[in-house]
């Protein structure tokens, strides 16, 4: 099997990963509840968690930073907790997956707020000026996907958030966080999330937002949190306040273990890893009859996700004879981004098949991708 699907979410996970979910699976511990020593033990494992992400985003004060199950879930909160309202005004990028598109859209028929989508060039890639031309009196939040899941194309974020001038931002990070360095984030975005499963290869179920101080949310969902029980109101202080409900501990437990592998590896070396794949996979694909890129070919301006077309194969066709032909496991049709490949002109056509690369992939594998859709492309063109 050679797995190129880890914008999905990453495989293998490092062995300490595993070997993290397993210690915590087999220990007695409700984090945060009891006094016995599993309980605290459980507590300081999610504390390592949260002190990691914190390193990694540059954040000074961990306590803002709130585990959610996802990044779906974290994108809901900020989304449905930040105080939007009837006539309201959101700006976002052309690029967001469904899980902020849909509760955009769930917003705009059930709240009455307004919704404008900045465009994108022939590559898929945002301008800051585009925002800039969208900015009205009455908007409240731009909302902005770091890279694209379709194309890997990366938007220039703080560049948009310098041209909005004061605008708060949300940044899904789910395709970023893990795979390239966001220390500085911290110091000027409002809100940030991210899923813990994919470049920062902890075990799905885990995921997680921040939020700048002087920011609230009303959170999604209420409950015990092990603190301050004496109230049936949810605490407000963070992150009990976003954090109902016993936590995913062996999940949280394999996060920090994922966390950590990170930040040792470093992600400017990982970032770098990456586009030498993705350099000499876009380089191979150049010579392929029939290939196309939907999205940017300049390795500063992508992750490691690259959407491919291939002459007369449906993108369903093409990643089944990708993995029936050579076990190279990909991902076809819209990628739960359909205003991506309305943007990019792909939607009608059925989408495109998608590899994505990450720190566990090699030279020699992408050489089999390519020989392999040589081949197929010769079966149909000749
Ligand atoms: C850009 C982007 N945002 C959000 C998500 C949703 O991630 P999750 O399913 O972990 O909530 C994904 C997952 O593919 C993604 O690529």
């Amino acid at each position: 099997m050679i797995y190129m699907d880890n914008a999905a979410t990453s495989f293998p996970k490092p062995p300490e990963v595993i070997e993290a979910v397993t210690a915590a699976l087999n220990a007695p511990a409700s984090p945060g509840r009891s006094g016995h020593a599993a309980s605290l033990a459980a507590s300081r494992t999610i504390h390592q968690a949260r002190k990691n992400l914190s390193k990694l985003f540059g954040l000074a004060d961990n306590r803002r930073l709130a585990f959610t199950a996802n990044i779906t879930w974290a994108l809901n909160t900020v989304l449905e907790g930040c105080g939007l309202k009837a006539g309201d005004h959101v700006i976002s990028s052309a690029l967001e997956h469904n899980s902020a598109a849909r509760p955009l859209a769930r917003l705009v028929a059930e709240r009455g707020i307004l919704w404008d989508v900045a465009p994108v060039d022939g590559r898929g890639l945002s301008s800051p000026e585009d925002f800039r031309k969208l900015l009205r009196p009455a908007t409240k939040l731009a909302v902005v996907n770091h890279a694209s899941n379709v194309t890997g194309a990366l938007a220039p974020a703080r560049a948009i958030k310098e041209a909005l001038g004061g605008v708060p931002m949300l940044l899904d990070a789910a395709q970023t966080a893990g795979a390239m360095d966001l220390e500085d984030v911290g110091t000027w975005l409002d809100y940030l999330c991210f899923t813990g499963h994919k470049s920062l290869l902890g075990p799905t179920g885990t995921g997680g937002l921040w939020l700048r101080e002087g920011l609230a949310l009303r959170p999604l969902a209420t409950g015990g949190t092990g603190s301050a029980s004496e109230s049936l109101t949810q605490p407000d202080f963070l992150p009990d306040a976003l954090e109902a409900g016993t936590a995913n501990t062996h999940g949280l437990a394999g996060l920090a273990a994922g966390t950590t592998f990170v930040r040792q590896t470093g992600p400017r070396n990982i970032r770098r890893h990456d586009m030498n794949l993705t350099g000499q996979f876009l380089d191979g694909l150049a010579q392929i009859k029939g290939a196309a890129v939907w999205g940017p070919t300049d390795l500063e301006q992508r992750v490691s996700t690259v959407a491919v077309t291939l002459g007369g194969w449906s993108s369903s066709d093409l990643a089944a004879a990708l993995e029936r032909e050579a076990g190279i496991l990909t991902r076809a049709g819209l990628q739960c981004a359909p205003l991506a490949h309305q943007a990019l002109g792909s939607l009608a056509s059925g989408g495109v098949t998608r590899f994505s690369f990450g720190i566990f992939n090699t030279a020699a594998e992408i050489d089999v991708a390519l020989e392999t859709l040589d081949k197929l492309s010769y079966q149909k063109m000749g």
